[in-house]
Formats: structure tokens, C-alpha cells, sequence
């Protein structure tokens, strides 16, 4: 089925032809976008010790950055013009945001990262740069100048708080409007501008290095190991389910690992565990009162539930990854991998004992609630 997301291509065609290739601007991707998170919300984000926050200022001769979290008040002295607040991980806790997020799930939960969210006054930006990984940018309130140029060896300018390319060279721009959406392929040269008071939503997809993923593998060789290359996955296709831990997706984990004395089902045990690890600020808010496991159950059944947004699941056969913790479901498979994908059970189903015991396991984390998800 076409897709306004991807301006009119398919996911399939979409990912053959553009991902990890080459960018795409699509006009309208979200017709009469109503953002999730208001910058008066967005700034209160900000001011929480728990979020990962920046503020970015340019001046004719210098940049300046600074780490949050910051004040109200902040916001309020701030000049008209040139400066950019930058938040880390909205989708974790904004509902509506990790919603967003979740549009962009025909390449797997495995592959997606986090939303960023930045409001930028006008003239405002993180100047020229390249990422290292997949980003959709979406633009919110306002308009931005987007400016980019293809991959090459870039020098970065000296003494400056961010990587800022030195010798960047636009070879195409666009103006992005509300609801307008920029892919950019890793390694892709990028500088936005605002043009009025603008947000943009950044959703920014997982690559590990070879050295990040060997590091985690083998903590204890943390400081002997060198390795080069990076996950990319040209020819993706589509993912009917999300939160299915594919075996193209393993096999590239393993050939990243190649070289260690490894199994592939060490390696299916350690992508799960490790791609369902939540950040290390994540907290889990379990039940204030806690029901009973029969009656959870009949809650269930009448209300459904919901992950909670920062909870990570996947799977693979009877083995489920949820929060960096892997479990294998004797009974009731089909359910929790409907759980996984859909990340919500409706109302009217009622758990086999096993997926029972696990849901209410879950419940007791935090890890899911019941009912429908709210924002
Ligand atoms: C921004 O939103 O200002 C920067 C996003 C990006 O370049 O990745
Ligand atoms: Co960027």
C-alpha cells in the first residue's frame, strides 16, 4: 500500500530504493501534522534532571553549547534569534512522540533508536555535521532550511564544543513546512536552519559499531579490542512484524562479531538482551497498588494493556527479550509476540497461565499497564 509517510512509495520500495542510499524529501508525509509535544512541554523536559538535554548558540564568530537540564527561566532570557535546544529520548516519555517513533517501524524495532526534538529560534541550528546513522527529520511548528551534500571525507572546524563540518559544501536545499519529512542516509552532510520559531523531530535509528557491540559482548576485553565497520543493512525489506528478531538481522549481528569464538546462538541470546537494554537513565514506575494475579488477569480482559513507552521487546520463536531480560514462553507465544508487535493486547483476551504469569511479571516491573496508552 502507498504510503503519505514516504511520499506515495511503499516501505518495500522505499527501502530498496532510498535506505542507507539515498535521501528523500517527502512534501506532506504527515498531512495536517498535529505534533504530540508542545515547546511550552518540550521546555519542561528540559528542566528534568532524567532527560538529556543541549543548548546550541551560534554567534557570528563562535559556537556555544551547553548541557541541561535548565531552568524555565532559561528559556525566557534566551535572544530572539540563534539558538537551538536539543531533547534526547522524547519517545520515552512523551506517549504521543513514541507513537510517532513507532510509524517508522517497517524497519524493525531492532533498528530504531530515539526521537529527538529540537526548537530552534530563527537563524538557529547545530551547523553543518554528519551523523553516523539513519534519521527521518520531520519538521514540526515552523519552517526549516534544510542544506546537504553527499558523503565524503570532511575536515571538522577546530576548537568548537560540537563537530562542525569546516569544509561543507551545499549541493541540494529545501525549505521543510509542518508535516514535511527529510531521510538522510548515514554519513550524509546536513545543515538545518530555522527560518521561523521551528521544531523538528528527529527519528534516529540504531547502528552499533563493530567496537560498541564488542564491547558489550566482551566487557572484559574492553580495553584490548579494535574493530572496524559498522551495521548497515542495504535491501531491508519491510517487516510485517516489528518486534520479530529477523534472521537476516542475526546473521548481520554475528558478522559484525565475526572473529570472537562465538556461537550463533550466543549471538541470538546477546542481540536480544542487549538491542532490548533500556538506557541507563530509564526508570521503571510499578503499580502504586498491586491486584492480585486473577484478578490482573480479568483487568486484562476488560480493559487490555499497553508497554510502557520506554519498554523494549522483542523476540524470536518462544524466546522474548523485554528490558534486557530473556525469557522463553512454554504457552502462549502468539500473544505475547501480538504484545511485541503491536506493543498493546485489547480488551477481551484472556492469557493462558504461562503469558499470565509473564504479563503480571511485567506488570509488577512496570513494564506494561493496563488500559489504552495515554497522550
Ligand atoms: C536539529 O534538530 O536541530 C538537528 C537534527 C539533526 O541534524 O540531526
Ligand atoms: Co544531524
Amino acid at each position: 500500500m502507498p504510503f503519505a509517510l514516504l511520499g506515495g512509495l511503499t516501505p518495500r520500495v522505499f527501502l530498496a530504493r532510498h535506505w542507507q542510499r539515498r535521501p528523500l524529501v517527502v512534501r506532506g508525509a504527515i498531512p495536517d501534522f498535529r505534533e504530540p509535544l508542545g515547546v511550552a512541554e518540550l521546555f519542561r523536559l528540559a528542566s528534568h534532571g532524567e532527560v538529556e538535554s543541549r543548548l546550541v548558540r551560534r554567534s557570528a564568530r563562535e559556537w556555544r553549547l551547553e548541557h541541561g537540564p535548565f531552568s524555565r527561566a532559561t528559556f525566557a532570557r534566551m535572544p530572539d534569534s540563534r539558538w537551538t535546544l536539543l531533547v534526547q529520548g522524547v519517545n520515552l516519555v512523551a506517549p504521543g512522540v513514541d507513537r510517532l517513533m513507532r510509524r517508522f517501524a517497517f524497519a524493525s524495532y531492532a533498528r530504531l533508536d530515539d526521537v529527538m526534538v529540537s526548537y530552534a529560534a530563527p537563524g538557529g541550528g547545530v551547523g553543518p555535521h554528519v551523523d553516523s546513522y539513519d534519521v527521518f527529520l520531520l519538521q514540526g511548528k515552523g519552517r526549516r532550511r534544510w542544506r546537504i551534500a553527499r558523503p565524503r571525507p570532511y575536515r571538522l572546524t577546530a576548537r568548537a564544543p560540537l563537530k562542525i563540518l569546516a569544509d561543507f559544501r551545499p549541493e541540494q536545499e529545501w525549505v521543510l513546512e509542518t508535516g514535511d519529512l527529510l531521510y538522510l542516509p548515514p554519513g550524509w552532510a546536513h545543515d538545518g536552519t530555522a527560518l521561523a520559531p521551528s521544531v523538528t523531530y528527529s527519528i534516529g535509528f540504531r547502528a552499533p559499531t563493530a567496537q560498541e557491540l564488542a564491547i558489550a559482548y566482551l566487557q572484559f576485553l574492553e580495553d584490548r579490542v579494535s574493530r572496524k565497520g559498522i551495521y548497515a543493512d542495504p535491501g531491508l525489506k519491510p517487516q510485517r512484524h516489528p518486534a520479530r528478531l529477523s534472521d537476516d538481522l542475526i546473521e548481520r549481528y554475528a558478522r559484525l562479531l565475526h572473529g570472537f569464538p562465538v556461537s550463533l546462538s550466543d549471538v541470538r541470546e546477546f542481540v536480544g538482551c542487549h538491542l532490548s537494554e533500556p538506557k541507563s537513565h530509564v526508570r521503571f514506575e510499578r503499580p502504586t497498588r498491586l491486584p492480585g494475579k486473577q484478578r490482573f488477569v480479568r483487568m486484562t480482559a476488560r480493559r487490555g494493556l499497553h508497554l510502557a513507552a520506554a519498554t523494549i521487546m522483542l523476540y524470536r520463536g518462544r524466546q522474548f527479550f523485554v528490558n534486557g531480560e530473556s525469557v522463553t514462553a512454554r504457552h502462549g507465544r502468539a500473544l505475547l509476540a501480538r504484545l511485541a508487535d503491536r506493543r498493546a493486547l485489547e480488551p477481551g483476551i484472556f492469557p493462558a497461565e504461562d503469558a499470565a504469569e509473564l504479563l503480571y511479571t511485567w506488570y509488577r516491573s512496570g513494564y506494561l499497564d493496563l488500559g489504552e496508552a495515554d497522550g
